[in-house]
Parts: structure tokens; C-alpha cells; sequence
């Protein structure tokens, strides 16, 4: 507008100087041109005019460009709408959350009834797993799932309507069933199709779930009163499908991170029963005495994972003591035994080189402490040492007792048993002892 405005402003005063100028040279110039450039000059004022006028009335009547878009919008986020809004992107962002927490059946449980709400069309569905060489199902809303049970599809069967494919992108499809094609189903099948309402007349929006461009789930939902979906419900089921394809990469990628760690752990533990062969499986058996135990008290999910893995690589520090001492047929002397009582403090130094194990760290560090103050390497008690480690102390020694040593016997399960009643208290914590000798090692076969 203000440019328009000084463009006429600048013509004037040019025509202004011009005229002057052509009525001081007369002479020279044509007539016929000074007419011409007279009449382009009255024509182009009046365009410019007409455009002016043009802004002013649209102005006048609807006011400012950005007055208009606030109050357009303004309008829109007002009432009804607003709360749906709302209520869909809590959803979406609602998907998001505890994702790495949640277990996969969890996650699609709550992906699944997200999607439910935000598609209204969606009367049933189901989430089908590519298990081998066949989807099979694993979830479904609205559909009795012992019957459901009873699909499983090759992978190039086109049960929906959709036929395998190496399809880089993830998409949506939508198709209408009139009725199933019974020459390409078994008769259990088509029965269970029956059951389940999905043999004849029912719209199936479906998209697939990919890691890596291969196929490793579908998810499904049904209408059954023939208008079928929306164009906006086919996109969200997209973006669905490519969440929960995001979910399963992770997960896979997680797995595969997990056998690493723990094939790492195996082979860290097996390198002390190579050169100790008395202590052959003793991480192995300590491992499962003192999940037993840890699960009896109710610890959480992390406590039994670091004791998992602190009790399997607790004696690690072994492979820096001489075999002639770890072999000794008979009782140790003083500074042997000194020698031995170095071993929490070469685990620690070997295990403290692995990113993350902190934890790990501390409980092979003290599983030789003990709950009255007469352990070693730090001489700790009661509080002072991790609950797990306290654990671990007392299902290793309870499978040094039970277990052959170059210089003794191993001692019977009973007698074992009744060590760790009268070190209750003493050697070990009175609370797990009880637990251990009652829920664990006297049911233990
Ligand atoms: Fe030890």
C-alpha cells in the first residue's frame, strides 16, 4: 500500500520535470511521441488509482491481513473443538510416555486403545505378530481372543487384502470385505471367520509393521456398518504403524544390545572356573540362590538384574591369585589366606573398567562382608553393606559349604542349613537368613 502510494508520487514529480523539460525543447520531440507518453503515463496512474481503491475497500470492510488470521483462529479455538484438540494430542503425546519402560504387549495395549479413540469408525481390531514364518495374533479389542487365537497366516497369504511386499514405506490400506474367499482358507479358518464376524460384509483399515523394510507385525481395525473410514483415520493409523515400528526397532536393537552384555558377562565368568575348576558352575549356582532369595523379598526388577550379574562375576578377582594357593589340598597359612582376602579387591579393579557397573562394583567388592563387622576386605557392617550384597554373601557361602573344595569335603545340605541358623545375626543378616533357610534352600532340590 505505502509502496504503491510513493510510486505514484515519484511519477508525478518525473512527468512534473519531464513536461517542463519537453515544453523548454519543443522543438526537438515529435508531437505524436509527447502525446503517447502522456496517455501511457494517464494509464498507468489510473491502474494505480484502481488498486489503491481496491486495498482501501478490502480494508474497510474485513480490517487488517493479521487482524483477520487472529480472529479466525480465535474462533476456531474456542468450545467443542478446542477440547478435542486437546484430548487428541494428549493421546498422541500419552503414546510417548514410559515407552521404554513398558513391556511390548503394555505398549501396544496403550497404542492400541489411542488409536481407538482418536479413529471413532474403528469398531473392532487386532494386532497380528509375525512369529517364523506366520502372523499370529497377539492383541485384539472387541474380538473374543481365544477365537482370534485360532488365525495364524502364512506370510504371503493375503488375509486382509494385503499380500507381502518389500515396501520401503510405511502406508495404510483400507479395503471391503464382501466375503472372504473360502478356496483360499481352510474350513477351521473361515469358521473362526464366522465366529469372529469377519467373513462377509466389514470394512478392514490395516497397515504393517517394519524394522528394517521387512514386515514383523500388522495392525487391524474393523467397521461393520459399510461407510468405512475416514481419509484423516487412514493417516493416523500411518502414523501409528510407523510408531510402533519405531517401538520394535528399539526393542530389537535392545535385545540384541542385552545377549552382547550378557554373552560378555558369561565369558567374563567363565574365565575364573578355567583356571579355579573347584569353583566350576559355583557362579552359576550362587546366581540362582540368590535370585531365589531376592525374589522371595520382593526386590525390585533392577536389584535382581545387579544381582544377577554381581553374583555370577563376584569371585572375577580369582585370576589374580596363584593357583597354588586357590589349589591347596590342605587348610591355608596365615599370609595365604591374606593373599586369598585379595580377591574382592581384584574384582573390583577389573570389574570397575566396564561402563555402567558401578553397581555391580560395589556388591562383588563387599560379598565377603559380613552382617556383625567380621568380614573383609573393609570390615562393614550391618546397613553399611548393600542389602544385595548381603545376599550374595550368604548364597556363596552356603555353595562353598554344599560344594567340594581341594582341601575338604562338600558338607551336606543340612548341615549347611544349620551354619547359616546359628551365623543368623553374625555372619549373616538375620532377615535373609531366615528367608533363605526357610523359602529357599530347604524347598531347593
Ligand atoms: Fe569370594
Amino acid at each position: 500500500m505505502k509502496s504503491l502510494k510513493r510510486m505514484l508520487l515519484i511519477q508525478t514529480l518525473l512527468m512534473i520535470v519531464f513536461l517542463i523539460c519537453i515544453t523548454t525543447i519543443s522543438e526537438v520531440f515529435d508531437k505524436k511521441i509527447h502525446f503517447l507518453f502522456i496517455l501511457s503515463f494517464i494509464f498507468m496512474n489510473l491502474l494505480i488509482i484502481s488498486k489503491l481503491k481496491s486495498e482501501s475497500n478490502f480494508i474497510e470492510k474485513k480490517g487488517p491481513p493479521q487482524l483477520l488470521k487472529l480472529n479466525q483462529r480465535e474462533h476456531y479455538l474456542t468450545g467443542e473443538q478446542e477440547e478435542i484438540i486437546y484430548n487428541k494430542i494428549r493421546l498422541i503425546v500419552e503414546t510417548f510416555e514410559n515407552m521404554h519402560k513398558l513391556s511390548k504387549k503394555d505398549y501396544l495395549k496403550k497404542v492400541f486403545d489411542s488409536a481407538f479413540e482418536l479413529i471413532t469408525e474403528a469398531e473392532k481390531g487386532s494386532f497380528f505378530e509375525f512369529d517364523g514364518d506366520k502372523y499370529v495374533p497377539i492383541l485384539s479389542k472387541g474380538y473374543d481372543f481365544e477365537t482370534l487365537m485360532k488365525l495364524s497366516f502364512k506370510k504371503d497369504v493375503a488375509f486382509i487384502g494385503f499380500e507381502y511386499a518389500d515396501n520401503p514405506n510405511i502406508e495404510a490400506y483400507e479395503t471391503y470385505i464382501p466375503e472372504r474367499d473360502s478356496s483360499k482358507f481352510s474350513k477351521e479358518i473361515i469358521e473362526a471367520f464366522k465366529e469372529l464376524g469377519t467373513y462377509s460384509g466389514f470394512t478392514s483399515l490395516y497397515a504393517p509393521i517394519q524394522v528394517d523394510g521387512n514386515n514383523v507385525g500388522m495392525i487391524c481395525l474393523e467397521n461393520f456398518n459399510k461407510i468405512g473410514f475416514k481419509r484423516t483415520s487412514k493417516k493416523i493409523l500411518k502414523h501409528y504403524a510407523q510408531l510402533i515400528s519405531h517401538f520394535y526397532s528399539q526393542r530389537i536393537y535392545q535385545e540384541k544390545k542385552t545377549k552382547f552384555y550378557k554373552d560378555t558377562v558369561t565369558a567374563l565368568a567363565s574365565a575364573i572356573e578355567i583356571k579355579d575348576i573347584y569353583t566350576e558352575g559355583h557362579g552359576q549356582r550362587v546366581q540362582e540362590y540368590s535370585c531365589l532369595i531376592a525374589q522371595k523379598m520382593n526386590l525390585s526388577m533392577e536389584q535382581i538384574e545387579n544381582i544377577k550379574i554381581a553374583s555370577l562375576l563376584h569371585d572375577i578377582g580369582k585370576i589374580g591369585i596363584p593357583i597354588e594357593i586357590l589349589h591347596k589340598p590342605g587348610p591355608l597359612t596365615k599370609d595365604e589366606y591374606e593373599t586369598i582376602k585379595l580377591h574382592p579387591e581384584y574384582s573390583k579393579k577389573i570389574l570397575e573398567n566396564i561402563d555402567g557397573f558401578s553397581k555391580i562394583v560395589e556388591l562383588a567388592y563387599a560379598h565377603h562382608e559380613h552382617y556383625d563387622g567380621s568380614g573383609y576386605p573393609l570390615g562393614l557392617k550391618g546397613k553399611e553393606i548393600p542389602i544385595e550384597a548381603h545376599i550374595i554373601q550368604l548364597a556363596d557361602a552356603y555353595d562353598a559349604m554344599t560344594s567340594e573344595r581341594s582341601y575338604r569335603k562338600a558338607m551336606s545340605k543340612e548341615k549347611a542349613i544349620e551354619v547359616i541358623r546359628n551365623g543368623s545375626g553374625k555372619q549373616f543378616h538375620p532377615d535373609i537368613a531366615k528367608i533363605a533357610v526357610e523359602d529357599v534352600f530347604t524347598l531347593y532340590k
